[in-house]
């Protein structure tokens, strides 16, 4: 496809000849006399890039560079500057300008800045593509009431400055509803910077937050830039804020209410306009009862609060995300969807989900990578999931609550398979049989787990 260029010149001889030239090299031509005059040719037909005269009597080639700058930010455009007004071409391109060529024109290079030009932006806009590409894979899926709440109140907070802290167990999706803020702000295509708090060690975080000048301690060779300044303009997620030691609260503070900070080792004050989401899974307001954390901060932070349920409290969201897990991973296994059973869905219905989302999206995959050849594309019965909730390895993250009540994850996982069983069979007037084919389980098999778990089997019947 040819490309399009628009020369803005009052000089006719310098819009024919670089017209002409420019055609001849397969550019779709127009031509303005004056910065007005491009304006309005640019509203009718907006080109890929504009060549724009600096001096011209009336409204200058600066005064248009500046009005087509607020009007299409993004549109290339290359000044061409005559004698003495190599300055005013250097001014012109912090304005905005790709870059200038000077009168008389050299052809050859003309046509290495449009093309260079042209390039850049196209880049730019792949790029943005990509970035709101890449948020919209971290959408939010779930129709509860909770979770409808938590969406609308994404969209009502995203196009704001105020900082929002994030609250709930883990596993919820406290870093997606993090990521969802910053993709439907209008920051989306500016950096999205992450600091985990609690995997940074304390003497390395205000290094890793603030960044270090060179020399700055043993080991800083070369000045490094920190996650402040990094996120510029975008948004800082500080994960785990709860994890945070005093002394680095203290700093946090100074930046969230001065916008400003120095670099360890550094006298120089740097500015920064950052918007800050912070997460945790602790109670930050037992932290400050018990002297770990600053009230100020927390009051800092917790501009609009975001309290993520468990999933066992929006027990309507599990089926809807099991589907949505088992496409996404049934997609990336190059395998068949396999639906669920109606006992299927009981069983994570009923289960309990320490590890939350989290938990239930690891099922799934471990469901969808373990399918034998002989089940592609089958339901995935009751037994199919009690069996691989079984074999739920104990994430570090996880095992705290379940160790909190005085079980192991094992232990809270046999308990749920006991009540279950005993539930389907009371249901089914004990009928094993019955239950059985409801389990997906063979009878033997139902009969050695009720032994197992010593199940009161005087009214268990065949
Ligand atoms: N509503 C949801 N829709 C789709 N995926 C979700 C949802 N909630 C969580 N997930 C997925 O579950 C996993 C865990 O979510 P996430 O990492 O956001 O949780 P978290 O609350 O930050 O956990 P932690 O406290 O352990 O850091 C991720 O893979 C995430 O994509
Ligand atoms: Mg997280």
């Amino acid at each position: 496809m040819s490309r399009s260029v628009l020369i803005i010149d009052d000089e006719l001889s310098i819009r024919q000849s670089l017209g002409g030239a420019l055609r001849d090299e397969g550019y779709r031509v127009q031509m303005a006399a004056s910065g007005a005059e491009g304006l309005e040719a640019l509203r009718a037909d907006r080109p890929d890039a504009v060549m724009l005269d600096i001096w011209m009597p009336g409204q200058d080639g600066l005064e248009t560079l500046k009005q087509l700058k607020a009007e299409w930010p993004d549109l290339p455009v290359v000044m061409m500057s005559g004698h003495g007004t190599i300055e005013t071409a250097v001014r012109a391109v912090k304005l905005g300008a790709f870059d200038f060529v000077e009168k008389p024109l050299s052809l050859e290079r003309v046509l290495v800045l449009l093309q260079n030009s042209i390039s850049a932006q196209e880049l730019s806009r792949e790029n943005q593509a990509l970035r709101r590409q890449v948020h919209k894979h971290k959408l939010l899926v779930g129709q509860s009431p909770p979770m409808k709440h938590i969406q609308s109140l994404i969209r009502r907070v995203a196009p704001t400055t105020g900082s929002v802290l994030i609250t709930g167990e883990n596993g919820t999706g406290k870093e997606l509803v993090a990521h969802s803020i910053h993709a439907l702000s209008p920051r989306f295509n500016k950096p999205f910077i992450e600091v985990n708090c609690a995997a940074i060690p304390e003497e390395l975080i205000e290094s890793e937050l603030f960044g270090h000048e060179r020399g700055a301690f043993t080991g800083a060779t070369q000045l490094r830039r920190g996650k402040f300044d990094l996120a510029n303009g975008g948004t800082l997620f500080l994960d785990e804020i709860g994890d945070m030691s005093l002394k680095t609260q203290a700093k946090i503070l100074r930046i969230l209410q001065e916008q400003k900070f120095e670099r360890v080792g550094g006298s120089q004050t740097i500015s920064v306009e950052v918007r800050v989401v912070a997460a945790t899974n602790k109670d930050l307001k037992a932290e400050i009862a018990r002297g770990n954390f600053r009230e100020d901060l927390f009051y800092r932070l917790n501009v609009i609060p975001f309290v993520v349920p468990p999933l066992r409290d929006r027990k309507e969201d599990i089926p809807v995300l099991a589907q949505h897990f088992m496409k996404e991973f049934s997609a990336a296994h190059g395998k068949p969807e396999r639906p669920f059973t109606p006992e299927g869905c009981s069983v994570l219905d009923a289960y309990p989900w320490p590890g939350n989302v989290r938990e239930l999206r690891n099922l799934i995959e471990r469901v969808v990578i373990l399918t034998p050849e002989n089940e592609q594309g089958q339901p995935v019965t009751a037994a199919d999931l009690l069996d691989h909730l079984k074999d739920e390895a104990p994430a570090p993250e996880i095992e705290a609550p379940a160790l909190a009540s005085g079980r192991s994850l094992r232990d809270a996982r046999q308990e749920f398979e006991k009540d279950f069983i005993l539930r389907t069979l009371k249901e089914q007037d004990w009928n094993v049989s019955r239950t059985a084919s409801i389990l997906g389980v063979e009878r033997s098999h139902l009969h050695r787990k009720i032994k197992s778990f010593g199940i009161e089997t005087s009214e268990a019947r065949d």
